[in-house]
């Protein structure tokens, strides 16, 4: 029977090339070769039809044996590769865990919240405690109550945003002092500050419409100058240096008197003159003074039982010295590469 013949030297063969094929794709295009529509084993099978009927089922039973041995081999010799060929790739493609993993970007804290939350901190620890006003102000706490009454020059040194209500963004922080005076009076003492926003019509390379105050108000007995110079320089050092000093220069502010604008020495040259300082040793950090007497009576503490100091200083400039940062601007327009480096 040459169709028996052919069959088991198919098979022969076919078990013979399965031990040797030594990978898991080239068994699968072997099997295809085989037993695939075009296949060996196939087109043998094929040629039964020419068989006698008697001699049919006899070749036939052989031809399924044959197949499922050649697939039974198949099987296990792929099995087996499999088992190896990923043995192999697993010591090759090693996956170090100790590898530190990707960073993702940390957001952080803006550099002026940065300044407003260390000067907090430095007045929290001189005993003062933090009070908030409104950024949309009326008139009366933002001009009238601070000794600015309607048609006082000083309102054209803030050139304000008014609403069409008559209220105005405030120009500084310091209606925080009055309402806080109002809500307090006529107990003692207050010692507070109060950051926050404050808008003014201007717009250049050191002047934002929008800008930081935090303000200061101490009211007690018998407070004098020297109280306000010495927390000045408390302030000082701790922000910027146990190196620096303060200054004080004469000045006018409405709602106190005698005022002051208060310098702190530079930082870039130590104080001998530079181009920050502009020559000067000094750099103007804020402004000050005692409490007006008609400050005190409109928001009712007597004058002549208490008196007390306040100051209003600017956060972007604290930034912008203690950081070395030239135009204000920067703050604001939040570009990364700036940003990140805080
Ligand atoms: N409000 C002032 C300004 O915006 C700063 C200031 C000066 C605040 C003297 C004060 C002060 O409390 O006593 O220019």
């Amino acid at each position: 029977m040459e169709l028996i013949d052919r069959l088991k030297r198919v098979a022969a063969e076919a078990l013979a090339k399965i031990e040797v094929l030594d990978s898991v794709t080239a068994l699968q295009d072997y099997r295809v070769s085989l037993l695939g529509k075009k296949g060996e084993l196939t087109g043998v099978l094929r040629g039964m039809g020419t068989l006698s009927p008697a001699a049919r089922p006899r070749v036939g039973q052989l031809a399924n044996e044959v197949r499922d041995q050649i697939e039974v081999a198949l099987e296990a010799r792929t099995t087996a590769l499999a088992a190896t060929e990923l043995a192999a790739k697993l010591k090759q493609e090693r996956v170090d865990v100790t590898l530190p993993g990707r960073q993702p970007y940390h957001a952080h804290v803006h550099p002026l919240n940065r300044i407003i939350e260390a000067a907090t901190e430095i007045f929290l620890g001189l005993g003062f405690s933090v009070a908030e006003g409104p950024e949309i102000e009326s008139e009366y706490y933002n001009f009238e109550a601070l000794n600015v009454p309607p048609l006082h020059p000083a309102r054209d040194m803030q050139d304000s945003f008014y609403l069409h209500d008559g209220h105005v963004l405030r120009t500084q922080t310091s209606p925080v002092q009055v309402r806080t005076m109002q809500a307090l009076s006529p107990h003692y003492p207050i010692r507070i500050i109060s950051p926050g926003k404050v808008y003014r019509r201007d717009d250049d390379a050191t002047h934002s419409p929008m800008f930081h105050q935090i303000e200061g108000l101490v009211i007690d007995k018998d407070i004098s100058l020297a109280h306000l110079k010495s927390i000045l320089l408390m302030f000082a050092r701790q922000m910027f240096g146990a190196e620096r000093e303060i200054r004080l220069r004469p000045s006018y502010f409405p709602f106190t008197e005698p005022s002051a604008e208060v310098d702190v020495s530079c930082g870039t040259c130590g104080g001998l003159g530079c181009r920050v300082c502009k020559g000067t040793g000094w750099v103007e950090i804020l402004g000050c003074g005692m409490v007006h007497p008609s400050v005190l009576s409109m928001s009712g503490y007597d004058p002549e039982v208490v008196n007390g100091f306040a100051f209003g200083m600017g956060i972007e400039r604290i930034a912008m010295l203690k950081y070395n940062v030239e135009d204000l601007r920067h703050f604001f327009v939040n570009d990364y590469r700036f940003i990140r480096q805080f």
